[in-house]
């Protein structure tokens, strides 16, 4: 049997977004709309799965590395972005295709087994969705019970066609390769688009008496297209509802739940306590009975149990082991990593830097590539000084040491365990385990009398 395989066609601009970026990458809570397409279809296709790239197809592709690509040079519509992929499909050894719009974000695996399921042994299928207003969606033409075609809403000619009946093209397609191959040679461009339309082959496909199946899936939101700011809000809504639906019915804790903003790629467990507004995107974890306090965006990161990230944090990339206290106002930037029950307080940035258990640094400070040892104190507005203009290097504490307020330390060095680096040092060389240094200028108190003005003296 030959290989049945999924194209999602995500070549086109988006004119109606009014937006340089290509369409498919437009987000809904933090993701790019085409991940989620992908998403849908992996558990069905896994890797045979091609994407109709074109307009912004460098960051496309960058966006879902490890995708499989067509290039559609010039966007001359969807039927000519098939057109595109199929020689590749063919090569491939592909008999029968699933063609999807790129920008049905809301779509799910489950609607898919179902259209696979229903379409029988028809040569194409489409699903239909059922609309109040079918808008700008190509509307579904039936004459007497029987499917005529798809007439697309710019071509609608009230006069032939009669009012529209709310029935809608949901761009969700499944058709033979080998039938494929034969009409779209066919397809034309003579329409008020001038483009060529996929949606014309089901017209073609009748009229030679091809088995073709509209499939009606009701009043269902999982297809509805994304095609304005408008839309895409409306989709991001109903995403967010529904995730956060599932989220309170699993058992998480969710505070001001309509501004809590996750990703479905996220895990969120049971237990865990967050409070809106805030936004928890990317490959999140946050584990049962961590606490996320409002404000806060988390991004690509892991939050352990008993972890508390207070308002206006900021993460991404970072790993926060149990019973940590992070913030208000700290930023954990990718490779920070917070031992269990440390601390890292206001204005705190970390950045590719392990903290030791117990260890805190609650002030003012940057740590970037460094590591911290067991209780160690970083008193506030240290730094590390870790980048000469054109290289990064490593800083190394010890266990429970005590960094004196305002330290500089200028990697590479290395600052041994039990040390005391008196506060305002800048520390060059490295410090041997238990010893006390000091780098910075003695005090010189000059003998000299301040003369006071006389109201001041007051
Ligand atoms: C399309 C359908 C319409 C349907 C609606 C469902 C056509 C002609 N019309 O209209 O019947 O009701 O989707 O949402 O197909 N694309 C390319 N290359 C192109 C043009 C488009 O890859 O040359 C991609 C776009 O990136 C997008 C998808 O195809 O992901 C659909 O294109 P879009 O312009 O959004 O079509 P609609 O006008 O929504
Ligand atoms: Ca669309």
């Amino acid at each position: 049997m030959g290989i049945h395989a999924a194209c999602v066609l995500a070549a086109g601009k988006g004119t109606r977004m009014h937006s340089s970026r290509p369409k498919v990458l437009q987000t809904l809570l933090g993701e790019p709309m085409v991940r989620y397409v992908l998403a849908a279809l992996e558990p069905h296709f896994a890797d045979n799965i091609w994407l109709v790239v074109g307009h912004g197809a460098e960051e496309v592709q960058k966006a879902v590395p490890g995708s499989r690509f067509v290039l559609q040079s010039e966007q001359l519509g969807t039927g000519h972005a098939l057109a595109c992929a199929l020689p590749v499909l063919k090569e491939a050894g592909v008999e029968r295709l699933l063609v999807i719009n790129g920008d049905v974000p809301l779509v799910t695996a489950d609607i898919l087994s179902r259209f696979l399921e229903q379409m029988g042994d028809s040569e194409l299928a489409f699903a239909t969705i059922n609309l109040d207003d079918p808008g700008a969606y190509g509307r579904i033409v039936r004459k007497d019970g029987h499917l005529v075609g798809i007439v697309e809403a710019k071509d609608y000619d009230m006069s032939v066609w009669g009012p529209p009946s709310g029935e809608v093209n949901a761009g969700l397609y499944s058709l033979d390769l080998g039938l494929a191959e034969k009409l779209l040679p066919r397809l034309n461009n003579a329409n008020k688009s001038g483009e060529y339309y996929i949606t014309d082959l089901i017209g073609l496909a009748l009229e030679e008496g091809h088995r073709v199946a509209g499939i009606i899936c009701g009043t269902t939101t999982a297809l509805l297209g994304v095609n304005s700011p408008l839309e895409l809000d409306e989709a991001e809504t109903i995403l967010q509802k529904d995730i956060n639906r599932r989220l309170l019915a699993s058992g998480v804790i969710l505070h001001a739940a309509a501004s809590v903003r996750i990703s479905p790629f996220a895990q969120i467990e049971p237990g865990a306590d967050i409070t809106g507004p805030c936004e928890i995107t990317g490959k999140s974890c946050i584990r049962a009975d961590a606490c996320i306090m409002t404000n806060c965006v988390v991004r690509d990161s892991v939050v352990e149990g008993g972890a508390e990230i207070r308002p206006f944090s900021h993460l991404e990339g970072a790993l926060v082991h149990s019973g940590a206290l992070v913030g208000p106002y700290a930023r954990l930037r990718p490779g920070a990593e917070l031992g269990v029950n440390s601390h890292v307080g206001n204005f705190v940035e970390l950045k590719k830097t392990k903290l030791g258990e117990g260890a805190k640094a609650n002030h003012l400070t940057y740590l970037g590539d460094a590591t911290i040892g067991r209780g160690t104190n970083i008193g506030a507005g240290t730094i590390t000084c870790n980048y000469d203009g054109k290289h990064k290097y490593q800083t190394v504490i010890g266990e429970h040491a005590f960094i004196g307020s305002n330290t500089a330390m200028v990697a590479p060095v290395r600052v041994g365990d039990n040390t005391l680096i008196g506060a305002g040092s800048t520390i060059t060389r490295d410090v041997p385990d238990g010893e006390l240094a000091i780098a910075r200028s003695r005090q010189k108190n000059l003998g000299v009398r301040r003369n006071l003005q006389p109201e001041e003296k007051a």
